[in-house]
């Protein structure tokens, strides 16, 4: 499965793959993403809402290309959220559809889209507390049959805190620590995309900067990161592509530079 995959814009595996055997990212392949020419992730026009609820999203589409951090920003209750968990499949779409490396996986099952390549970690209870380290990462690799070590390993590269607390139950972490557990989890399936809902949520601005030089690490390995953050500015500095939601709908999009140098996005989303 995991030579199907090439053709990424895998701009540097060596920072996060340096052992020729690791396989925190898929290996080369034959380019079924180039093949598409659309979007690696995309949730394209999508209508819906909870249960038989009112729509939360209008005709909102988020994507991610091969090679690139995504950000997705918006005030509270703008339905980032929604947005991410309709892409995961958590939310019956009213319309629209959502297709990964050219294929439309608009029907599948949340636990399908995983074994389909996607990691997702949710805004909350995205870890076990009661479980170790350890245990929370051989959950997260649920879906595998293979030998675990190597990504495991890899994991425990990027985040060395975390081998050191590998014995320790995960709810005795700090916020940062957890939040380290929860994208190390979703890496253990080795994912073609990694979306991550508010990954700094509740952490100090250095922990917050400390993660964010890890996920751009990620990104750097040719993994396409989709992510939501209340950390605006932090996050579109970071950003090759930006989406402002703002009542379940597609305000701005841009570079994350363009949307940092827009006067409007500035003033209503940035503070100024
Ligand atoms: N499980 C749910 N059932 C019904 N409505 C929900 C559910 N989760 C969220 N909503 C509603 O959907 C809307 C969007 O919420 P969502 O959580 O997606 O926003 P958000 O942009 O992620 O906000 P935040 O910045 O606070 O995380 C809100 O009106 C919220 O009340
Ligand atoms: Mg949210």
């Amino acid at each position: 499965m995991s030579d199907t995959y090439s053709g990424r814009g895998n701009a540097d595996r060596s920072i996060t793959n340096p052992r020729p055997a690791s396989t925190l990212t898929p290996a080369p392949g034959s380019g079924e993403a180039a093949m598409t020419g659309s979007a690696f992730l995309i949730g394209d026009s999508m209508t819906g809402g909870y249960g038989t609820g009112p729509d939360i999203l209008h005709d909102c589409t988020i994507a991610v290309e091969p090679g690139e951090i995504a950000v997705i920003v918006g005030p509270n209750g703008a339905g980032k959220s929604t947005a991410m968990k309709a892409v995961f499949g958590m939310l019956n779409l009213r319309k629209g559809s959502v297709r990964l490396a050219g294929k439309d996986i608009t029907d599948l099952s949340p636990q399908d889209r995983v074994r389909a390549g996607m990691g997702f970690v949710p805004q909350t209870n995205n870890i076990f507390t009661s479980m170790t380290v350890e245990e929370n990462l051989e959950m997260g690799a649920f879906i595998r049959e293979d030998d675990i070590s190597g990504t495991m390993a890899q994991v425990y590269d990027l985040f060395p805190i975390l081998k050191e607390k590998r014995r320790q139950p995960a709810g005795e972490l700090s916020g940062g620590q957890r939040q380290q557990v929860a994208v190390g989890r979703a890496l253990m399936t080795q994912p073609k995309v990694l979306m991550l809902d508010e990954p700094t949520a509740g952490v100090s601005p250095i922990v917050m900067d400390e993660l964010f030089d890890r996920i751009i690490e990620v990104a750097r390995t040719g993994l396409p990161v989709l992510m939501v953050e209340q950390n605006a500015r932090q996050a579109l500095e970071i950003a090759d592509k930006g989406y402002v939601l703002v009542q379940g709908s597609n305000a701005h999009t841009g570079t994350g530079q363009d949307l940092l140098n827009d006067p409007e996005v500035r003033q209503s989303f940035l503070g100024g």
